[in-house]
């Protein structure tokens, strides 16, 4: 890797760049995206100016939750590759300068991990049934579930197995589908187990971990009845997400990141809506840094925005930590289609959320290329979600054959789920699959729109104007500017639907929420601009610019 240039740690600054593997780039001409693919386009987000990669799961997966259903967490789905070729990855990415991190999945593994299928063979009071949370039904003859827990992605938690005998038996766990049972953390060999995964892939290279759902884990002893307070954004002294002892668990795998030369990372999925209880998991012992979804869920409005900021960055910095500004993810709708959306409320971050909404898309476009100036302007680390330097919308109308959501069947046909932000990236061309696969013949695994000619990666690059070259500009900027990535922000006190900051030394950023042009309210020499028709002086509607000052 190439020497940092401070002292500051690459990770308190760093702009990380989702790779969805499924669907960034497909190099064998299957449709699906892979390692291949990946290795191929190493290239392209080097220049692009990121610092790391972060993957989704590539492991071996029945894929009934997009990869989140883990077989075997030391191997590679066929459908991606070898091990071999992750290993050769991960050396290529650091010799472009990029780190690489990997997603683990703590909470559940797949129905079809070989402890899972154990379990089922062993029967009820075995050892293999207690790597996972199983237990007797409730009512006439244990036919109800033992309690009101209800899965993330609809229906309840609980389903009951046939027993080896045949006869209606145990009930086991699963917060999300049912083929991802929750795996039993108050038992000493789940924590071995992972401690072990971590190691094998730190020995690969790979420079760290983002933790999926990073707040489950651990559930109450007693597994007592929600009541009302089912909810992905969790209550305080919640039955199953958020529970204290989880940090221990942390405490344990930053000493084995420490461990290493030069030291792991890790970043800490966890939908909490306390910025409080969020920098719980970044303490100096425990996790380097966790996304910053308070962020991501407020709405596109001056006053909302510069409270999330606010709000975030005080209680992160009061533990010590960098803030994780992200704007979409693999199961968030594209943030070009929520922004297309009047932000009046809460503007929602899935597409079942907005979808019954009117949307301007030029307008989303025009707020998206804001929101990174914005986002790649703020202290500290960021993550981007492939696509978003393309200005991607949102696939609104896949047709429902092809939706692959757990949501979708677990609804029973009515929440469409997240399939519309994973569709295959376009790179080139004028048709589908857009260069995403090696064979021009191949049907990627989501369909394309037709319109994404005008968003492919060929040509977006050769106009100045695009969003791709401003991204682009943003990232090369960023690495320049010594007032950018870690540090400190100062608010400056405008008002009117405007936001604005300096950062020493020497820079200003100010976003225009409204819609129509204001004056700047500092002086400076434009850097960078969101919209690049702005006159002198002024600040074009639903726009941002980067300033250098002299004050
Ligand atoms: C969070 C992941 O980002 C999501 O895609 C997945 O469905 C759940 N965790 C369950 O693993």
């Amino acid at each position: 890797m190439p020497e940092p240039q401070t002292n500051t740690p690459w990770w308190r600054e760093a702009v990380v760049y989702q790779v969805y593997i499924r669907s960034f780039r497909d190099g064998d001409g299957d449709g699906n995206g892979d390692i291949a693919g990946l290795r191929s386009r190493l290239a392209y987000l080097a220049d692009l100016g990121v610092d790391a990669i972060w993957v989704n799961p590539w492991y071996p997966s029945p894929m009934a939750d997009g990869g989140y259903d883990v077989a075997d967490f030391r191997d590679i789905a066929p459908m991606f590759g070898t091990l071999a070729e992750a290993e050769a990855l991960i050396a290529e990415a650091h010799d472009v300068g990029l780190r690489v991190l990997l997603d683990i999945v703590p909470n559940h593994t797949s129905d079809q991990h070989p402890w899972f299928r154990a379990a089922l063979a062993a029967g009820p009071g075995s050892r293999d049934r207690d790597r996972y949370i199983f237990r007797p039904g409730t009512g006439a003859d244990g036919a109800a579930p033992p309690n009101d827990w209800r899965s993330v992605f609809g229906g309840e938690a609980w389903t009951r197995v046939i027993e080896p005998d045949g006869s209606p038996g145990e009930w086991y766990l699963h917060l999300f589908a049912p083929e991802q049972p929750d795996l039993n953390w108050d038992d000493p060999r789940t924590r071995r187990e992972f401690e072990d995964i971590l190691r094998f892939w730190f020995d690969r290279g790979a420079d760290g971990f983002r933790i999926d759902v990073a707040h489950s884990l651990i559930k109450q002893e007693d597994l007592p009845d929600l009541g009302d307070r089912f909810g992905l954004l969790p209550s305080i002294d919640h039955p199953h997400w958020d529970r204290d002892e989880v940090h221990d668990v942390y405490k344990g795998w930053r000493r084995i990141a420490d461990g290493y030369d030069p030291p792991r990372v890790f970043v800490a999925e966890a939908w909490l809506d306390d910025p409080e209880r969020m920098a719980r998991y970044v303490r100096s012992d425990e996790l380097h840094t966790t996304f910053n979804f308070v962020f991501l869920i407020a709405p596109w409005r001056a006053d909302a925005i510069r409270t999330a900021v606010a709000r975030s960055l005080a209680e992160q910095n009061a533990v010590g930590a960098p803030v994780v500004w992200v704007l979409s993810n693999h199961d968030v709708a594209r943030h070009v289609s929520r922004f297309a959306r009047d932000q009046a409320e809460l503007a929602g971050f899935s597409l079942d959320d907005i979808m019954d909404r009117p949307a301007d898309l030029e307008l989303g476009l025009r707020r998206a290329r804001a929101a990174a100036l914005l986002m790649l302007a703020l202290p500290g680390s960021v993550y981007l979600y492939q696509g978003e330097e393309l200005g991607l919308p949102e696939v609104e109308d896949l047709p429902p054959e092809h939706l692959t959501d757990p949501t979708w069947r677990r609804s029973g046909n009515t929440v469409r789920g997240r399939d519309g932000c994973r569709v295959p990236l376009p790179w080139s061309g004028d048709a589908p699959p857009f260069g995403f696969s090696t064979n021009d013949d191949a049907t990627p695994w989501l369909p394309q729109p037709a319109g994404w000619h005008e968003r492919t990666v060929e040509v977006l690059d050769g106009d100045p104007d695009s969003i791709l070259t401003l991204y682009r500009a943003a990232l090369h900027l960023r690495r320049e500017l010594p007032a950018l990535g870690d540090g400190e922000l100062a608010w400056l006190d405008v008002g009117g639907g405007v936001l604005a900051f300096t950062r020493a030394p020497g820079f200003a950023c100010v976003v225009n929420f409204g819609s129509s042009a204001v004056e700047l309210p500092v002086d400076g020499r434009v850097l960078l601009g969101s919209d690049p028709r702005v006159g002198e002086g002024l600040l074009a509607p639903h726009a941002a610019l980067w300033l250098h000052t002299t004050g």
